[in-house]
């Protein structure tokens, strides 16, 4: 019996793939490597490279594998792409998402584990200090965090007519890396942009400090990937072990930290003096987002190992290791 990863090349799968090994488990890759890397897989795993959008293929996957459950990371996640092609991002997310539970459906797969995102919650009027919980009102405010709380909705009509378990993970800020060749190549996320902006001696941009919150600059929840990707055994532990149903779940570490304090910690770690320029506020950026984990300690027995300072370390190793 195997679980389907898919998105398992990617930054985030790499870690899920490895961790999903350590358990003892089966596993083969479903990946179209247009950001994916086979290289940061063990050679052991098998990468059927196929885009979500080519229900065919996704098909015959399903057909030549035996398939217990599916962990579905695969999915375009650049927002402000999204609010430019909001039509691409519902055809590559959403399409992609139906066609794959379709051949879950053909095949009698009912076990998922959903990758979702606190751009579910959009931009809630909470009080910096105060924390989110999955019972919060969703009202995402772009496209990206619009389709996967279609995902959500769909996982959760899947489980009343098809039988299916979910657990849809809402990761909060990912950052970090499990191992230096496994770090984020990608610097579309505040700590490897500020990365970038050392390698290239220009300042770090700060977008806005005129926030309601201590510092006034934004506050976020920076969860080490490894954390993250260990929550995601306990995750497939819970859909092999649950009845029909969905649960939606948190994964952060419920500390919140500024944006000055990134940059504190990025200058701390890597004994860089930085000299940030403040700029206007980017649009649609809540002013704090920082997860309510007591759910995930709850019903997955999990919660972070890490700390700030090991997830921006962990992050610099790498960022040094892919760009020297
Ligand atoms: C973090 C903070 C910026 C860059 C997004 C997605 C979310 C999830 C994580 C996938 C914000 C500030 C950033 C910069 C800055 N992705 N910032 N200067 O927007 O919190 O969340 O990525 O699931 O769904 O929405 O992450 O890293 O873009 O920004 O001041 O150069 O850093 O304003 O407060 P974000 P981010």
């Amino acid at each position: 019996m195997t679980w389907l990863i898919t998105g398992g090349a990617g930054y985030i799968g790499a870690h899920v793939v490895a961790e999903t090994l350590k358990s003892g488990r089966d596993l083969v890759v479903l990946d179209d490597l247009s950001s994916g890397v086979a290289a940061r897989l063990p050679s052991s795993i098998e990468v059927e490279r196929v885009t979500l959008t080519d229900a065919g293929a996704v098909e015959s996957v399903f057909a030549k594998h035996y398939i217990k459950g599916v962990i579905h990371l695969a999915a375009k996640k650049k927002v402000g792409e999204s609010v430019e092609r909001p039509d691409y991002y519902w055809q590559e997310n959403v399409g992609g998402f139906q066609n794959l539970v379709a051949a879950m459906k053909e095949h009698g797969v009912m076990n998922l584990v959903f990758s979702s995102s606190a751009a579910v919650y959009g931009a809630p009027t909470i009080e910096p200090g105060q924390t989110i919980s999955e019972f919060e009102n969703c009202s995402p405010i772009n496209p990206y965090g619009l389709t996967k709380l279609e995902g959500e909705i769909i996982s959760q009509a899947l489980t009343v007519s098809g039988g299916f378990k979910v657990a849809a993970l809402r990761y909060f800020n990912v950052a970090g890396a499990g191992q230096p060749e496994l770090g984020d190549q990608f610097a579309f996320n505040l700590v490897p942009i500020v990365f970038e902006a050392i390698d290239s001696e220009m300042p770090p941009k700060v977008f806005g400090n005129d926030y309601s919150t201590p510092d006034g600059s934004c506050i976020r929840d920076y969860v080490h990937v490894q954390d993250l990707a260990e929550a995601h055994v306990a995750a497939i532990d819970l859909v092999e072990s649950m009845q029909p149903g969905f649960e939606a779940i948190n994964i952060g570490t419920g500390v919140g930290a500024s944006v000055f304090e990134v940059l504190s910690m990025i200058q701390n770690v890597t004994e860089i003096e930085l000299d940030p320029e403040i700029v206007e506020r980017r649009a649609g950026d809540p002013a704090a987002l920082v997860a309510n984990v007591s759910k995930a300690k709850e019903i997955l027995g999990w919660q972070s190992r890490f700390q700030l300072r090991d997830t921006v370390q962990s992050a610099w190793n790498a960022w040094q290791v892919s760009h020297k």
